[in-house]
């Protein structure tokens, strides 16, 4: 994770406001396969290079982008270097790694897992709660047993690295939220494939060191993800306390439904925030894709990024930002 956030920041130092990131081999010959049918697209919170060449090689191949945004999410599920999603994300308070997840598609459906304990690979639970369950949400004990009744396999996801900064943590146990932690923090991962139908998932590990049982925006539908299909999409990323209080995923979609463009949307869903004072400082950052196929990205504060691929090319962007 540090080579790769050196690499960005030597492209930051240089002045860049946006990168062509290196593409793989395998990718370019699937670029030059998706150029026969243009319009496909993945946008996500970050600089998840990696997962986005999951999701592209989804796409390219015809596949859909409920398939995408499930393959992308579940890369840094596995990545444990990568310490706010999955396995080697950091524990809460107790020093237990606990997971949110949803997910959702074109058709509207949606699934949602959260406070999982010994699952990686929470974003497909949360599919399987779509597809399988007659529910949108499963919790804890619930969530954990049907994740065992459909085969996920239990595991340790304290990585010693995370344990490490626990333990650190202990030494003061101050209960504060990091500005842009490790400038990765929650993946949200919007896609839209080649039949122009949308879908989005969002994973994370939540706040470092968080209160036993607590739940941020990301596995709830409407503030850390909302898709509707005629509309658009959209998620984020940041202090999910905020994102829920404002319910951001959704308020976005309804403001692009009102014919806003999703740039304009995610800043006014950003501008709402502002109210929000007893937190102290904290980071929110926004991203959408509507169902023409624009984007639009939007931070409280500098320094969040996000990356986008369209016709197999690979973008990362500083996304612009209302304090400055
Ligand atoms: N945005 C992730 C969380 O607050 O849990």
């Amino acid at each position: 994770m540090n080579t790769r956030r050196d690499f960005f920041q030597k492209l930051l130092g240089a002045g860049l406001g946006m990168y062509s990131l290196q593409i793989p081999e395998t990718l370019r010959l699937l670029q030059s396969e998706s150029l026969k049918s243009p319009g496909r697209k993945i946008i996500a919170t970050w600089n998840n290079q990696k997962a986005v060449e999951a999701a592209w090689k989804v796409l390219s191949q015809n596949g859909s982008a409920l398939d995408a945004v499930e393959a992308g999410a579940r890369v840094p599920e596995a990545d444990p270097e990568d310490t706010s999603v999955g396995y080697g994300g950091f524990p809460d308070r107790d020093g237990e790694v606990t997971l949110d997840a949803c997910i959702m598609d074109h058709l509207g459906r949606s699934g949602s897992v959260m406070f999982v304990r010994n699952i990686k690979h929470v974003v497909s639970l949360a599919r399987r709660v779509m597809e399988k369950t007659p529910h949108v949400y499963l919790a804890g004990e619930g969530a954990e047993r049907f994740a065992e009744s459909e085969g996920f396999p239990k595991e340790n996801l304290l990585t010693e690295k995370a344990r490490k900064a626990w333990e650190e943590w202990l030494i003061k146990a101050e209960y504060k939220p990091k500005i842009n932690a490790e400038r990765h923090d929650t993946i949200g991962i919007l896609a839209q494939d080649h039949l122009k139908n949308l879908s989005g998932a969002c994973t994370t590990s939540g706040m470092a060191f968080k209160m036993k049982g607590r739940v941020g925006d990301s596995p709830i539908i409407g503030s850390g993800l909302f898709v509707d299909n005629e509309v658009g999409a959209a998620t984020g990323t940041g202090l999910g306390e905020a994102v829920n209080r404002k319910v951001g995923a959704f308020s976005i979609v309804e403001m692009i439904r009102q014919g806003m463009h999703p740039q304009k949307a995610c800043r006014k869903a950003i501008e709402r925030l502002c109210s929000i004072q007893d937190y102290g400082e904290f980071q929110v950052g926004y991203i959408a894709l509507d169902h023409k196929g624009q984007i639009g990205a939007y931070s409280l504060r500098k320094g969040f990024q996000y990356i986008v691929v369209e016709e197999g090319k690979i973008k990362l962007f500083d996304s612009d930002y209302h304090f400055h």
